[in-house]
């Protein structure tokens, strides 16, 4: 066995418990660590062997509910996706996630990030289609090329976990904002074929605390732990909102010249 399979880290947990107007504190926890120990298997032996009042939420262990968000040593991550062993320190600081109400520890309140995710309709619209599934006379298939559903599908992956709203600086000054998530998903709906919506999308996002007020920072992106690229979503959606091209040909040529 070597000796990173035998180590000792200390867990730093932000405690705190705005129902009771507790003062918020850090508690020190020390915790044996494996190579493949994530900061989540931490947490969860804290519970069971040192202080089962910690809050945290989590479910599925396996990065794809998207609900153990927190900051850990200073940046949103999933806690079931990050391992102890990568982030070399033998101090682990968890935090809750910035730019969220806090309620409990760990715990969020994700209420005001699901409203906006919620405003963008994020499920395809089309006047063909009859929401009555009796109504077998309206039924359409629609056909899809690779090229369209390439146009989506990285966005598709989104696991709502809200780290990309808590590295927002736009979001830390302007709750209304409705944040990279959101807006990747409307890029998401309106850049589907099968979605004939887009104007009552636009709507939604064309004002004061809109799509405009996003100054393409990019750390939404940096910290998504799904590969997903929010910040690339809000500059297309833009890019379609301005007319500048269907396909977005004229943004992904701007693209590629960035990054010559
Ligand atoms: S875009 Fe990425 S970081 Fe943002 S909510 Fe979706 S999965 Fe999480
Ligand atoms: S527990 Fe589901 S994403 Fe971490």
């Amino acid at each position: 066995m070597s000796n990173e399979d035998n180590k000792k880290v200390i867990l730093k947990v932000y405690r705190t418990n705005y129902n009771k107007d507790d003062s918020p504190h850090y508690d020190k926890f020390e915790v044996p660590v494996k190579r493949w120990t994530t900061v989540l298997d931490a947490l969860l032996h804290v519970k069971s062997y040192s202080d089962s009042s910690v809050g945290i939420r989590y479910s599925c262990r396996m990065a794809s509910c998207g609900s153990c968000g927190m900051k850990i040593n200073g940046r949103p991550s999933l806690a079931c996706y990050t391992k102890i062993s990568e982030l070399k320190d033998d101090v682990v600081v968890c935090e809750p996630l910035p730019n969220f109400p806090r309620i409990r520890d760990l715990v969020s309140d994700f209420s005001q990030f699901f409203s906006h995710h919620k405003n963008m309709k994020p499920f395809i619209q089309n006047d063909k289609v009859s929401l009555d599934i009796d109504d077998k006379h309206d039924l359409v298939e629609f056909e899809q090329t690779h090229e369209d559903v390439d146009r989506y599908l990285q966005f598709s992956y989104c696991i709502r976990c809200g780290l990309c709203y808590s590295a927002c600086p736009t979001v830390a000054t302007d709750p209304k904002f409705p944040g990279p998530q959101a807006l990747s998903q409307a890029y998401r709906y309106e850049a589907d074929s099968r979605d004939d919506s887009k104007k009552t999308r636009f709507n939604i996002i064309d004002e004061r605390h809109g799509i405009w007020r996003c100054h393409f920072a990019g750390s939404c992106s940096v910290v998504c732990p799904k590969g997903v690229d929010p910040a690339l979503g809000i500059q297309l959606l833009k890019g379609h909102m301005l007319g500048l091209s269907k396909n977005n040909k004229k943004l992904s040529n701007l693209r590629t010249k960035n990054k010559e």
